[in-house]
């Protein structure tokens, strides 16, 4: 009998968890690495929100608590959710998570069975794909492309659309390009979907970047589309708007209580409640007046460095990268960089069971980061099926104007070393 359920071999990671121990061990050979491979603000929590969690720790504000979430921090969500979204949710449509991502995998599990189909952004964050084979449904990428800026039109979506579909995944900003939809391009969508789905169809908008937008636009949700709020989950968190990802708090607002009682159901089987102290941290940062001034200003700082690093990184030869709207990421095109060091011919001379696992762009990422010590992310990692001859990196822009433009000359560095390159493949390590 095998030790592992044949289940687990169906079940994916987010890479951004795997490259750590590259970057340990090439900062072990003395040589600092530059890490714009990061998915979390460079910024510290607002100090009303630990002064809160402090203050309900002193108080032993510790013990296990409602497990939908306590009813304070669920009063404010509602609240927020209906001013920034025009809807009227009561505080029993919320439920709270530890973190915006458990509740990826319970929607797949409440709402989808075997063989029922799940179409989620490419790229996308990588669990909305990770998952979809564990839970014995059938991913069905809905791939964003450069022309668009990474957003999708509603043919594009109404190509993908069956009677087997069940939850359709989308999320602007976007986690790994930065793309946002417009008001057109949501309303069409949230028609392509009332027009073509059954009414047990779920749309599970991640919103978890809803507060860093650039250009002046506000943040527009596909719930706020007319009949979307019967139908839409949103998704959101305290992870990027507060710089906050250690305190693992996110939420989703359902359309119905009964199926805010469902996800209440998987966090009693999963872990009982999110940690109390962090509740009433979470209210506080949505309660503080500061708070509103405090994520424009971090906002604006992305904003800053998105406009100095995006022309430097268009100014190497191979590289175009578009414009993001939010987030704080950029998604350059490396096809040609790709091209010349040579990962196009390596890759295609790599055995079949090795290419299956990597691509052009992997080997590049990896050989920026074992020869020229800097650390960025590949396509691969954000949604690995259907992406062959897509090459792209994700680079994060949660680090210091001087440390991004170390990191982006690293990178044009790399781009023109053919022969460091060469060497890198005939090591025959770090491959995937
Ligand atoms: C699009 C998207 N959704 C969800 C999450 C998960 O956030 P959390 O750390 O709050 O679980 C992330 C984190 O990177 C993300 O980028």
């Amino acid at each position: 009998m095998p030790l592992y359920a044949e289940r687990m071999r169906r079940i994916g990671t987010e890479n951004a968890f795997k490259i750590g121990p590259h970057i340990v061990a090439v900062a072990s050979r003395g040589t600092p690495v530059i890490k714009l491979n990061l998915g979390e603000p460079d910024f510290s929590a607002p100090p009303w929100v630990k002064e809160e969690i402090c203050r309900q720790v002193a108080r032993d504000n510790s013990h296990y608590c409602d497990p939908k979430g306590i009813l304070s921090l669920r009063q404010a969500i509602a609240r927020q959710i209906n001013t920034t979204r025009g809807l009227s949710v009561t505080p029993d449509h919320v439920c709270v998570f530890p973190g915006g991502k458990p509740s990826i995998g319970f929607a797949q599990q409440i709402y989808c069975n075997p063989g029922d189909e799940i179409i989620y952004p490419s790229p996308g964050f990588p669990i909305y794909e990770s998952f979809i084979r564990y839970i014995g449904a059938v991913p069905v990428p809905l791939h964003l492309d450069e022309q668009s800026n990474f957003t999708c039109a509603p043919e594009q979506l109404a190509a993908l659309i069956s009677p087997k579909t069940k939850l359709i995944i989308l999320n602007f900003p976007s986690n790994p390009t930065g793309g946002v939809a417009t008001h057109d391009q949501l309303s069409a969508l949230a028609e392509t979907i009332l027009s073509r789905c059954a009414p047990d169809v779920r749309v599970y908008s991640d919103e978890i970047y809803e507060n860093i937008l650039f250009d002046g636009q506000p943040h527009l949700s596909i719930a706020s589309m007319p009949g979307m709020e019967k139908i839409t989950i949103i998704s959101s968190g305290f992870s990027k708007s507060f710089a906050w990802t250690g305190g693992r708090v996110g939420y989703a607002v359902l359309p119905t209580v009964e199926e805010a009682d469902a996800f209440k159901t998987m966090n009693i089987n999963y872990f009982s409640c999110v940690p109390p102290y962090n509740q009433e941290g979470a209210r506080e940062a949505l309660e503080n007046a500061q708070s509103g001034p405090w994520m424009a200003q971090m906002a604006r700082t992305f904003e800053t460095r998105r406009d100095a690093i995006l022309a430097e990184l268009n100014a190497i030869d191979g590289v175009s990268c578009q414009k993001p709207g939010g987030a704080f990421y950029l998604f350059p095109n490396i096809g040609g960089v790709c091209k010349r060091v040579g990962a196009l011919d390596a890759y295609d001379d790599l055995p079949p069971e090795t290419r299956r696992t990597t691509s052009p762009a992997t080997l590049f990422q990896m050989f920026a980061l074992y020869h020229h010590q800097v650390a960025v992310m590949d396509r691969r990692s954000f949604g690995a099926i259907g992406t062959d001859g897509l090459h792209y990196l994700r680079i994060s822009i949660a680090a210091d104007l001087e440390t991004l433009q170390e990191g982006v000359r690293r990178l044009a560095a790399a781009g023109d070393d053919g022969e460091g390159f060469q060497r890198f493949m005939a090591q025959g390590e770090h491959l995937v």
